[in-house]
């Protein structure tokens, strides 16, 4: 994009993306589509209406060349400045259909507690960890999302993917480099996801759910808005209990504070920014380093113009 004014992409794009039968909004805002409810404008937000669609947003953004972002909207921030290009969200995708025996497939926008849902509804265990973590089934498998009971990457067979030159391939789960909260997908843009599932009792499976929400309620300040947890664990010690340690608890910059529920949780307050976020988590991470030696990682991904 370098050596083009915003208004030359900016028409380029009015222009490539008149195609697209989904929704196309221009300079809109993000903070509306994201859990922590901050983050600046679009150039750009395309909800394409269905697969053939997409490809059309994404021959269109070539077209006018202007770069792409995926937005699930969990575990990522996005900056006070907004993204360049076009944003697209995926929320029209999101069937879930049989897929063999103890499989279900599911569409890359589908919220994965519905998931979790459809699959307790089927008789299928497996998925129970899943209920309670925000965000879509592509950015579950893009951050190989989990909690201690397990991860994505346990009960995904196969992926589908759309190559940047539009073509729809088949990669199984062996092959995209899954680790601790990450994985190494080739470049594209998810569709769909196999998973594969044990039978199981429904009452079981759904008590085990019962469960884990109870704990999330309890332990996570899931009434305000936030990105999940900020840092990784580090190997086995609690990202929230070092910052606990700390007395961080309630520390606030601006309006995002330190969640006084759980260490490892930033809350927006009403109206905080990226800036301000961003400010707190180079505070929490200098204060870990200086007084535990331990360098914590992000979990959440920051995305965007400063
Ligand atoms: N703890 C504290 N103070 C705190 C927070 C936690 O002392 O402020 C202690 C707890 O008492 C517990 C231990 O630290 O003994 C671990 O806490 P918790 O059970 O809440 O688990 P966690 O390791 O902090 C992980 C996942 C969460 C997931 C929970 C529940 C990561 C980075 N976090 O948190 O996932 O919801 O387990 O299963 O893996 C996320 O990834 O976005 C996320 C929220």
């Amino acid at each position: 994009m370098t050596g083009r004014s915003a208004a030359v992409v900016r028409s380029a794009l009015c222009a490539s993306l008149a195609v697209v039968r989904g929704e196309v909004r221009f300079d809109e805002p993000l903070a509306r589509y994201t859990s922590m409810k901050i983050g600046g404008p679009a150039d750009a937000l395309v909800v394409p209406a269905d697969e053939e669609d997409l490809r059309a947003v994404v021959r269109a953004a070539r077209a006018a060349r202007a770069p792409i972002l995926v937005l699930g909207g969990t575990n990522v921030v996005v900056r006070d400045g907004g993204v360049a290009g076009v944003v697209i969200r995926l929320s029209a995708l999101k069937a879930i259909r049989p897929a063999g025996p103890n499989r279900l497939y599911a569409e890359a926008g589908t919220l994965f507690p519905t998931l979790s849902h459809a699959a307790k509804d089927a008789g299928l265990a497996g998925l129970e960890f899943a209920c309670g973590i925000p965000g879509t089934v592509g950015g579950a498998i893009v951050m190989n999302a989990g909690t201690q009971d397990g991860e994505i990457a346990d009960v995904l067979d196969r992926v589908r993917l759309m190559t940047p030159q539009g073509e729809i391939v088949e990669i199984p789960a062996s092959k995209l480099g899954f680790r601790y909260r990450g994985s190494h997908l080739p470049p594209g843009i998810l569709l769909g996801a196999t998973v594969v599932l044990k039978s199981g009792r429904v009452e079981a499976i759904d008590a085990r759910m019962q469960e884990i929400l109870a704990y999330r309620r309890r332990t996570q300040p899931l009434h305000l808005p936030n990105a999940g947890c900020i840092f990784k664990n580090p190997p086995h010690q609690s990202a929230g209990r070092l910052i606990d340690d700390l007395g961080l608890k309630g520390h606030r910059i601006g309006a995002v504070q330190v969640s006084e529920r759980h260490a490892n949780f930033m809350v927006n307050i009403g109206g905080g920014t990226a800036k301000e976020l961003a400010a707190l988590i180079r505070h929490v991470g200098r204060r870990v380093e200086r007084e535990r030696a331990i360098t914590l990682e992000l979990e959440v991904r920051l995305v965007g113009r400063a």
